[in-house]
């Protein structure tokens, strides 16, 4: 798939057990919910990976679907909420204008550089009245204050995220979306550890923090084995849902 920094078709078979299994997606959704309107009679989960979340926003009366670009994902989802998942672009969505009540897109403003297609593309398909839900600030969530933190932490707030909350805040302006309350949900069991942080290091999972400069690489990679306790999770990260409503 284009332009992320993962490879979701290879990422597919593992992911479930590695991003915080059912209790983080049972947050995420739970969370999701608190933010859809009441009379809401369809959701769309774009970016429902492996529909790990997706399930768990099923609820009578609610109509939930998934889009996402990656098969491998999606295989999987399908399994999970059948014949309610397509494979689609969340650019470029199958559906008329104002066909949904509720858009969510948990962890996915945060991958690409077209995070303002997106939105666009959203609020294109929400009705008036209708709630897109993200996740917001993603990074910044995963700096809980501890010692990995004061290692990455330079590197992380000298970039601007694609789902920084500011941004994402004027492109939904920009698209007839206007701010509404938003919430967190907590990112059970994704603690990180320094032996863990090392091995995404070199997996280029922080590529985009510094162009993956060899010499920069080793340098932190260094720093992280030199911490204690290499195995013990740090504070689980919380992370941010924002919400924002399509003008009449
Ligand atoms: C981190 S996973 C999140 C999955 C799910 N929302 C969750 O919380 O478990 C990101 C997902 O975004 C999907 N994705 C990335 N770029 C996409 C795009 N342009 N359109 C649709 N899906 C995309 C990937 O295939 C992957 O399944």
């Amino acid at each position: 798939m284009a332009n992320t920094v993962l490879d979701y078709e290879a990422e597919a078979a593992h992911y479930d057990r590695t991003r915080g299994g059912v209790p983080r997606a049972r947050a995420a959704a739970d969370a999701v919910l608190s933010l859809v309107p009441p009379g809401a009679r369809t959701l769309l989960d774009l970016a429902c990976g492996t529909g790990l979340v997706t399930e768990r926003l099923v609820r009578p009366g609610l109509g939930v679907y998934g889009a996402d670009a990656a098969h491998a994902m999606l295989r999987a989802a399908a399994e999970r909420v059948p014949g309610r998942t397509v494979r689609a672009d969340a650019r470029r969505l199958p559906l008329p204008d104002a066909a949904v009540d509720a858009v969510s897109a948990v962890w996915l403003l945060h991958l690409v550089p077209f995070a303002p297609e997106i939105v666009a593309e959203a609020a294109r398909v929400l009705r008036p009245g209708g709630v897109l839900i993200a996740t917001v600030d993603k990074d910044a969530a995963h700096d809980v204050g501890s010692d990995i933190d004061a290692i990455l932490r330079p590197y992380r707030s000298a970039r601007r995220p694609s789902d920084g909350a500011g941004a994402v805040t004027a492109h939904a302006a920009a698209h007839g979306l206007d701010p509404a309350p938003g919430t967190h949900f907590a990112g059970h069991g994704q603690g990180a550890t320094p032996r863990d942080t090392v091995r995404k290091l070199r997996a280029g999972y922080y590529a985009s923090w510094f162009h993956g400069e060899q010499a920069e690489t080793e340098a932190l990679a260094a720093a992280l084995t030199a911490l204690p306790d290499q195995d013990r999770p740090r504070p689980d990260p919380r992370y941010r849902l924002a919400a924002f409503v399509r003008r009449g």
